[in-house]
Order: C-alpha cells, then sequence, then structure tokens
C-alpha cells in the first residue's frame, strides 16, 4: 500500500484564496504527489487522477452515490416538523441512488427528457435568449454578464420546463439558494431557520404543481414524465415525482449559469478567440467541451465505498468519503496533452468528465449544452469586441461542487 501524503490533504482549502480562485497549480501536485488522499478538514478522500476518477465512476457497486447529499442530523424539533410537514423525504432521486433503483427513474426520465424533447426546446429557448441579450445590449457599453444574463437564460428554461409562470423564476432561484444553504455543515441557528423553510416551501410548491399536473395533463415536459411507464414497472409516485423535479431543478441551474459565465470568461481572457468564433461559429460546440475540459463548472462528486477497497494503490476502509475531482482529472496529462493550455480545436476535448461517466452521468447534458451554445452563438453574433473590464476581479463563491465566477463585468462597442 503507497502512504497517501496526509499533508497535501491537509493543504486542501477550496473554499478561501489561492485555491479558490486558482486551485488548478494544486490539483497538478494532487495528480503527482497524491492521488488518493485524506482531506481531514472535510472528512474526505481526495481522488484526483482520471484513471481512479474513471475506475470509481464505472463501479457504483463498490462506490456508492446513496450518501451523496447529506441533510443535517439533529434538526430542532420545529424545524423537523416543517420539513415533515411540507412533504420533504431526505430522498434525492437518480443522484443518490444506486442500480437497481437508479435503473429504473432513470429509465423513466429519459423518455422525457429525450433528445427530440430537448430539440423541441430549441426555438423556445432562442427567444429567450435574444429577450435578455437585448435587454442587455439596450442602450449599455458594459454590464455584468452573470447577473445579466448566465443567471436568467437556464432559470427561464427551468420555468419552461416545469410549465410554470416565468415570474415564479425569482422565488424558485431563492429556493435553490436555501438548499443549498441546507447543505452546509454547522450552520448557525438563523441561517439553518432559512434554509429549512425555503427547503420546505420549494417542496410544497412542487408537490403542488406535481398534484396539479397529474389532474390536468398539459402538453409539457412534467405531465411527459407523469405518464411515463417502463414495462411491468409502476408509474413514479407523487413523492418521487417532487423529489426527482427538486433535484432536475437543483442540479440544473448553476451548473448551467457557471458553464454559460466560464466560457465567456474563458473566452475573453484569450485574446483572438472571440474574433475566430465569429468567423467560424461552427467551432461553438468544440469550445463548449474544452470549457467543460479546462474549468469544470462541477468540481466533483462524491461517493461511498462500501466495502474495504483499494484504489490508486491506497487502502479504502469501507464507509469511507471520497470526493472525485473531476476539474482534475480533466487536466490530466496523460490524457490531454498540454492540458493547462485552453485549445478550442482540441481533438479530444469531449473525453472531459465535467458531465460525469457512466451510470450517473449527466441527464441534462444536452439541455446545458444547447443551453450555453444558443447564447454563445447569439452574443458572437452581436458583440464585435467585448472585453473584460480592466480592474475589475472575477470573484468566486466559496462552494466545494461548483465554481464559475459570480461577477463578470465587460465592456464593448455598440455593433
Ligand atoms: C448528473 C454536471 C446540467 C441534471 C450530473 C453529473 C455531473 C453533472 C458531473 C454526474 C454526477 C455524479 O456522477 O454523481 C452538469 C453540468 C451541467 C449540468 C456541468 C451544466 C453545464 C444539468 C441540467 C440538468 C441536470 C441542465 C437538468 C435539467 C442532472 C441530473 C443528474 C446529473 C438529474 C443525475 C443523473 C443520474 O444520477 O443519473 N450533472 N450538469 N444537469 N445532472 Fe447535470
Amino acid at each position: 500500500m503507497t502512504a497517501p501524503s496526509v499533508s497535501l490533504g491537509l493543504d486542501y482549502k477550496p473554499l478561501e484564496p489561492p485555491l479558490l480562485d486558482e486551485p488548478f497549480p494544486f490539483y497538478a501536485r494532487l495528480r503527482q504527489e497524491a492521488p488518493v488522499t485524506f482531506a481531514p478538514h472535510f472528512h474526505l478522500w481526495l481522488v484526483s487522477r482520471y484513471a481512479d476518477v474513471m475506475t470509481v465512476l464505472k463501479d457504483p457497486r463498490r462506490f456508492s452515490s446513496r450518501d451523496i447529499l447529506r441533510p443535517p442530523v439533529d434538526l430542532p424539533a420545529d424545524l423537523l416538523q416543517l420539513l415533515e410537514a411540507s412533504g420533504y423525504t431526505p430522498d434525492y432521486p437518480l443522484l443518490g441512488d444506486d442500480p437497481p433503483a437508479h435503473t429504473r427513474i432513470r429509465g423513466l426520465v429519459g423518455k422525457a427528457f429525450n433528445m427530440a424533447s430537448v430539440n423541441a426546446l430549441e426555438a423556445r429557448i432562442r427567444t429567450a435568449a435574444r429577450t435578455h441579450v437585448d435587454a442587455l445590449l439596450r442602450g449599455a457599453t458594459r454590464a455584468d454578464l452573470v447577473s445579466g444574463l448566465a443567471w436568467s437564460l437556464p432559470m427561464d428554461v427551468i420555468t419552461e420546463l416545469l410549465g410554470v409562470p416565468r415570474e415564479d423564476g425569482a422565488r424558485i432561484r431563492q429556493w435553490i439558494e436555501d438548499e443549498k444553504l441546507f447543505f452546509v455543515p454547522h450552520l448557525p441557528p438563523d441561517g439553518l431557520r432559512r434554509a429549512v423553510e425555503g427547503v420546505a416551501a420549494f417542496r410544497r410548491y412542487l408537490r403542488a404543481m406535481v398534484e396539479d399536473r397529474q389532474q390536468h395533463p398539459r402538453e409539457d415536459f412534467l405531465s411527459t414524465l407523469i405518464a411515463a411507464r417502463l414495462e411491468g414497472e409502476r408509474p413514479l409516485s407523487t413523492l418521487e415525482l417532487s423529489n426527482l423535479l427538486n433535484v432536475l431543478v437543483f442540479a440544473g441551474n448553476e451548473t448551467s449559469t457557471n458553464l454559460i459565465s466560464t466560457a465567456l470568461l474563458c473566452l475573453l481572457r484569450h485574446p483572438g478567440l472571440w474574433q475566430e468564433l465569429r468567423a467560424n461559429p461552427a467551432a461553438v460546440p468544440n469550445t463548449l467541451e474544452e470549457v467543460l475540459r479546462f474549468d469544470s463548472p462541477v468540481v466533483g462528486m462524491m461517493r461511498t465505498v462500501t466495502e474495504p477497497t483499494q484504489l490508486g494503490g491506497v487502502e479504502l476502509p469501507a464507509g469511507a468519503r471520497l470526493l472525485l475531482l473531476f476539474a482534475s482529472a480533466n487536466r490530466d496529462e496523460s490524457v490531454f496533452e498540454q492540458a493547462a493550455r485552453f485549445d478550442i480545436r482540441r481533438a479530444n476535448a469531449n473525453r472531459h468528465l465535467g458531465f460525469g461517466h457512466g451510470t450517473h452521468y449527466c441527464v441534462g447534458a444536452p439541455l446545458a449544452r444547447l443551453e450555453a451554445r444558443v447564447v454563445l452563438e447569439l452574443l458572437i453574433e452581436r458583440l464585435p469586441n467585448p472585453r473584460l473590464v480592466a480592474g475589475e476581479s472575477v470573484p468566486y463563491l466559496p462552494n466545494l461542487i461548483h465554481r464559475g465566477p459570480q461577477r463578470l463585468m465587460v465592456e464593448w462597442d455598440t455593433a
């Protein structure tokens, strides 16, 4: 057994600078010196090499997703009651399921969320993106492209998918923020109360929507999901449906925002690429794959070891929790030549693990790619020469899983 370098695990401080802004040199050291190492502060084993991450992703029996999201333990009785009354259960369908439970739900979701249904959304996504870009450019020559654009489009798409009024987007966004807080360990009591109230309100909202569509089906994604059946299987229950919607909204929002804003940042930090894409918009899809590889919006995901096992030469006990660092695997030189270089022509960019791999491969990947492509194509067409505003910082929100600029000040000349 190779002894893991404990000191490197100790140095894992992703929620503060310098790692918060630039984690990649640290990942390179991990891959080189301690590819599977324990980070005591988070009680997590960091897995940083592409091959080891793949081994885990391909083996859901030894590496379970059951414990992927951990709700707070020891909630005060009144908050517990509030949660239970809302219909909340600590189940996170798909993300937190292993086969065979996972297989059934994934099959049903696949029926509603297939390529054809996503493509059918393209025209509506394009209209929504145009409205936001028009509003952004009207009379302005500089703006924050995160709050002004990258946030709004994925939220429109979610409300479209759910078939709820667009005005509900602001409430839903707040509930997502509350639910993110819910998973932060050791919250102060007022923060915890706010988080629980948000989670409970969101569950009530989702449940009401499911019940409404069960009684009054429409031509929308949710009604298709409700109607979906697999041969010999029972349909999804109301509780399973509202928990599943919660996962879809939670998993599909900030991730897409971060892909859009990171793509803009990567392009504007590399002079000449904007013009290159303007001349050849057909290169946008591969550019997005390279963004997903180069600066992955989902930094990593958890797994739990189900039996004593070896990974990368390190012995892991049953119950060990792993953080699979996709963002590091995507910079692994054994798979990606000159991995630290942002190259929109990279031939194997789409081998990235930015959407995971195998059983839990992102169910929303076609939608996320479509949203980002549409918005990027539109901006490239409309903005001849955007630039990052000199002297403005690009802050990142401290988060173990998500990564993306929180503000991106950009200026441009009018066309
Ligand atoms: C799974 C990333 C957009 C819904 C995943 C996983 C990753 C990921 C890495 C694998 C998790 C694991 O292995 O445990 C991303 C990124 C996105 C994005 C980077 C945007 C750029 C979306 C969207 C939706 C969505 C738009 C839904 C509308 C899901 C769901 C799963 C998942 C439900 C779990 C799938 C399963 O367990 O079978 N995503 N995602 N994601 N994603 Fe996404």
